[in-house]
């Protein structure tokens, strides 16, 4: 199975945006990760609502809305209004996360949960068939351009192993450090969905580089 791309608009160029995002519109990703921090959850702050709108008014891919914030249920709405597709909350940032997902597929959203590092799989079993995605951070959250940790790949055999067992079909994303080098070796673990920023954005031929991530196995 090829993976799906999500490309994070976080390494694009913030003052050509249009263009970044019409360069993703004819690339081969399937998804545009949209990357939000709030200074509190992580320590970045990236940015927020009017500009996912604004990715969303020039975007033809659907948006991958990653919510690295507390209190994500206050912004849950306004997200949807920008336009995301896949709304994705941290576990760590949710006190009564069945309610959140809940919540997030009453406006008509793809609900995901991010786990961090630290945080065991293991914690998924008994929403696991509630969730639509979920992403394992490959990175400490809050900035782009960060080396892989390589415990993720028993995370995400793990993870399946708690999917298929719950006979669900939710996907499993893999966010932070993803490359070409590797890109087949997640996908061959069980991973469904590669985000990568810098490694496509800093690429000379960003849609190449899409591409070969994809053909990755
Ligand atoms: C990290 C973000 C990631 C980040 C990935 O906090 O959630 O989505 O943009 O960037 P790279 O691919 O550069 O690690
Ligand atoms: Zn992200």
């Amino acid at each position: 199975m090829n993976p799906l791309i999500a490309p994070s608009i976080l390494a694009a160029d913030f003052a050509n945006l249009q263009r970044e995002v019409e360069m993703l519109n004819s690339s081969s990703a399937d998804y545009i990760h949209v990357d939000i921090m709030d200074g509190v959850f992580v320590p970045n702050i990236s940015f927020g609502i009017p500009v996912t709108a604004a990715i969303h008014e020039h975007a033809t891919k659907p948006l991958d809305v990653h919510l690295m914030i507390v209190n994500p249920d206050n912004y849950l709405e306004s997200f949807k209004e920008a336009g995301a597709a896949v709304i994705t909350v941290h576990y760590e940032a949710c006190n009564h996360l069945h309610r959140t997902i809940q919540k997030i597929k009453s406006l008509g959203c793809k609900a995901g949960v991010a786990l961090n590092p630290h945080t065991p799989v293991e914690l998924l079993v008994d929403i696991i068939a509630e969730i639509d995605m979920v992403c394992l951070m490959s990175v400490n959250p809050g900035f782009g351009g960060q080396s892989f940790i390589e415990n993720t790949y028993s995370k995400i055999r793990r993870l399946k192993e708690i999917i298929l067992k719950a006979g669900s079909n939710t996907k499993i994303e893999i966010d932070g450090g993803v490359n070409e080098k590797n890109a087949t070796a997640l996908v061959e673990a069980g991973a469904d969905v590669l985000v990568a920023g810098s490694f496509v954005f800093s690429s000379k031929d960003p849609k190449a580089t899409i591409q070969n991530l994809k053909g990755n196995k």
